[in-house]
């Protein structure tokens, strides 16, 4: 059996922040969590391109994401994959000292330094191709 070692500070403490989906129709994935969930959207909101809406359902979010535009990463995304899993963000307790980690084990970075994301909060995301194809956010 493997054996991980944790670097000093880093992750123990991690959660699961949000899960990105990609759809092509906000209001027809909405209804989902507003029907059956009983979770009632938040105000939509503008990022990278993308419309969002969020759905809190206690300490975790779902992001909903379409295309404000066709070229923004959401959109390339539903062209090339349709709709589904976009990404997964982790809340950390130090975004910094989180990249630090990351740089040093040699993860391509798409933010070398955080900036805000939806809801103002702050964030960088990890490139697929070294995260097992799954796009990664971090929050802080
Ligand atoms: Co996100």
């Amino acid at each position: 059996m493997m054996s991980f070692v944790l670097p000093p500070g880093v992750a123990a403490t991690a959660r699961i922040a949000h899960i990105g989906l990609a759809v092509r129709d906000l209001d027809a994935a909405i209804a989902f969590y507003r029907d059956v969930l009983g979770v009632a959207p938040e105000p939509q909101e503008s990022a990278d391109g993308a419309t969002i809406v969020r759905l809190v359902l206690g300490e975790t979010e779902i992001e909903l994401l379409t295309a404000a535009d066709t070229t923004s990463p959401i959109g390339k995304f539903l062209a090339r994959h349709g709709p589904g899993i976009h990404h997964i963000c982790f809340k950390v307790d130090d975004l910094e000292a989180a990249l630090a980690a990351c740089r040093k084990a040699g993860y391509r970075l798409i933010d070398d330094v955080p900036r805000r994301g939806a809801h103002g909060r702050r964030i960088a995301f990890l490139h697929p191709s070294s995260t097992a194809g799954i796009l990664l956010e971090l929050t802080g």
